[in-house]
Formats: structure tokens, sequence, C-alpha cells
């Protein structure tokens, strides 16, 4: 499996290329579906699984859910130890969408995380969302704590622009804390944008933060690397315009589709695999934080872990040739 070691001075983890993601583990009472997709995933080689604080809160009783879930397999498998888990606390308040980065809600979160996950540290803890107006000053220092407990052995912020990360990390080093080691925002072959995703609140990669990753080989974590089936489910003709993924049907997103076809054509790749492995393909480290709810997509979308594409066919995949 591609991937990249993250180090500092107490910790060292090798991030895959492949991290399953579980935003979609609703049901408290579905543990059988979920711990097949997770034994599924280990199995054909995976090793990192990603959660937040507030997967699922948005059905009812689903609140924890992801977590849980996560929490009772790692027990049940006695793996934890094998198995690198990402977790997000210090998303703003849904319902006033008050900011959440203060050190009390920070604490809590992070608390109830390692509660649910059954666990005393998480790999990866990143902050969900940013508030530029809560100075980096005030954030870095609460991170920095968690990390020296041991509670948390990695930085990484979520849906932060890459100046506040730059800004972020220049006080870091500054005061001899913990930085920022990892950046997790909406990156895919289909191209998004704030306005297309309907949140102004998350960070999707555009020119301008693609040029500051790659001249810094900063290592992303790309959230909907599959634009949520939008190219396997058109190049099969079966995406249905009311489906979350008809929103990357833009008139640059059908152009990149028509040439993922000619690609599987010519390759026999299924249109699932061709997005991860353009990602896995970039100037710099890139997981892509996948989705399954099917066990079959798992299998076919693990196949992409050693898939790396030439500059040539990354052109092509783009349009720009
Ligand atoms: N940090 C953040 O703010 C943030 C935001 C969003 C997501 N995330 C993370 O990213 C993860 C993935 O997000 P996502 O669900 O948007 O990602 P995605 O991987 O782009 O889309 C997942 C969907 O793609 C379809 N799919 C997957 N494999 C397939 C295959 N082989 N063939 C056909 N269709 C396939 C499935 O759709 P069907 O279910 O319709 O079959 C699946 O539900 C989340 O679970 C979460 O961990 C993070």
């Amino acid at each position: 499996m591609i991937s990249c070691v993250l180090k500092n001075d107490k910790y060292e983890i090798t991030v895959p290329c492949l991290t399953y993601g579980t935003a979609n583990f609703e049901r408290h009472d579905n543990d059988e579906t979920y711990f097949s997709f997770m034994d599924k995933y280990i199995e054909l080689g995976g090793t990192c699984i990603d959660t937040a604080r507030v997967y699922c809160d948005w059905v009812e009783g689903g609140s924890d859910a992801s977590e849980s879930v996560i929490g009772r397999w790692l027990e049940a498998r006695g793996c934890r130890d094998k198995v690198l888990i990402s977790t997000k606390g210090g998303h703003h308040d849904r319902e006033t969408g008050e900011s959440r980065l203060d050190r009390a809600s920070l604490e809590y979160d992070l608390s109830r995380s390692l509660e649910c996950l059954k666990t005393d540290y998480v790999d990866i803890y990143f902050l969900h969302r940013d508030d530029p107006h809560i100075p980096v000053e005030e954030i870095m220092p609460i991170l920095d704590d968690f990390y020296r407990q041991g509670r948390i052995h990695f930085i990484g912020v979520s849906n932060w622009t890459t100046a506040r990360i730059e800004e972020a990390n220049r006080y870091a080093a500054e005061n001899g804390l913990e930085p920022i080691r990892i950046s997790q925002i909406n990156y895919s072959l289909a191209h998004a944008s704030t306005d297309i995703l309907g949140d102004h609140t998350l960070v999707c990669m555009d020119t301008r933060e693609f040029s500051w990753y790659r001249k810094h080989h900063f290592p992303v974590m790309a959230f909907s690397p599959q634009a949520k089936g939008f190219f396997a489910k058109f190049a099969k003709g079966d995406a249905a315009t009311n489906l979350p993924e008809s929103q990357f049907a833009s008139t640059a997103n059908l152009a990149r589709l028509a040439r993922v076809k000619q690609l599987c054509q010519q390759t026999g790749t299924p249109p699932a695999v061709v997005p991860l492995g353009y990602l896995n393909s970039q100037p710099f480290f890139v997981s892509s934080v996948f989705a399954v709810t099917k066990l079959w997509q798992m299998e076919e979308n693990m196949a992409a872990q050693d898939l790396v594409y030439d500059e040539k066919t990354l052109a092509f995949l783009d349009n720009r040739i």
C-alpha cells in the first residue's frame, strides 16, 4: 500500500493512501454490517479508520454512533495497536452555528471520543472546522496540551485554509509547540466548491491550495475522494439526478468522466478505482478517505492501494491535454 510516514518527537505512524471513512455508521443496532466492512478493510491491507465526534448526530438516536461502533469493534477484535484511528472534534454547534474551538468544548469532545472509541489515545486528532475569528494563539496551546498528555499523537485540521495552517504552524514553531502535521479537505478528480456542496464551512482543493500543498509537500487526507460515487455511477449510467453524486455533474466534471470511461475501456480498471489512483499520483501525499455501503465496493476500492498514474495520464484525466 502506498503510504506516508508521520513523525514527531514522540511518535511515528504510517498513514495509508486508502483510509476508511465511517460517517455513514448511522445506527447503534447494526454492528454486524459495520464490523464486516471494517474486517474486510483490514483483511485487504487497510490500516486507518476515520471518524468524528459528530458522526452521525444528524439521524435520530445517531449521536456518537460512528465512534461507538468503532470502539466496540476495536474491543471485539483486540486490534487497537494495529489500526490508526483519526477522529475530529470542535465542530461548531449545528443549530446555533456557534464556534466550539474553546478549551472546554475541545476537552469535552476529546474525552467523549476516547470514551466511545474505548481507547486512551487518538492517532490523528483533527479540528473538524475552523473559525478564523479565533486566533491560532488560542487554539494551538490546547492541542499541544492534548499531545503532551499523550491523548493525541498527531495534530490535524479539517476544512482549514492553507493560510491558516501556515499561520498556526509559524506560531507553533516560534513557541516550541507541536505543529499541525496533516490536513483533511474535500479533494477529488471531480472538482467541487463550497457553493456546489452548499456548505461554506468546508474547504475544497483549488489551484491556490494545491500550489501550497505541492510547495510544502504537506500531507492531505481527501474526503469525498470518489465524489460520492459520481464516476462509478455515471459511468454505469445508473446515477439519479436527485442523489448526492449528481451535485458533481458540472460540464468540466462530465468531461473528466468521459476521460475516466475511456481509460477504463483501455485498461479494464473499474471507474470507482480511477479517482483513487488519481489522488495516489499527486506531487504530495494524499490519503483518500472513502466510504462504502456495500462489501463489494470495499473490495473494488482497495484495488487502488498500489495504483499510480504517470503525468501524461493525470493530464489526460484532468482534461489538460
Ligand atoms: N472532514 C470533513 O469535513 C468530512 C466531510 C465529508 C466526509 N468526510 C469523511 O470522508 C468519508 C467519505 O466521504 P463520502 O461518503 O463523501 O466519500 P466518497 O468515498 O466520495 O463517496 C462514498 C460513496 O461512493 C459510492 N461508492 C464508493 N465506492 C464505490 C464503488 N466501488 N462503486 C460505486 N460506488 C461507490 C457509495 O455510494 P452509495 O452508498 O450510493 O452506493 C458510497 O457511499 C466520510 O465517511 C468521512 O469519514 C469528512
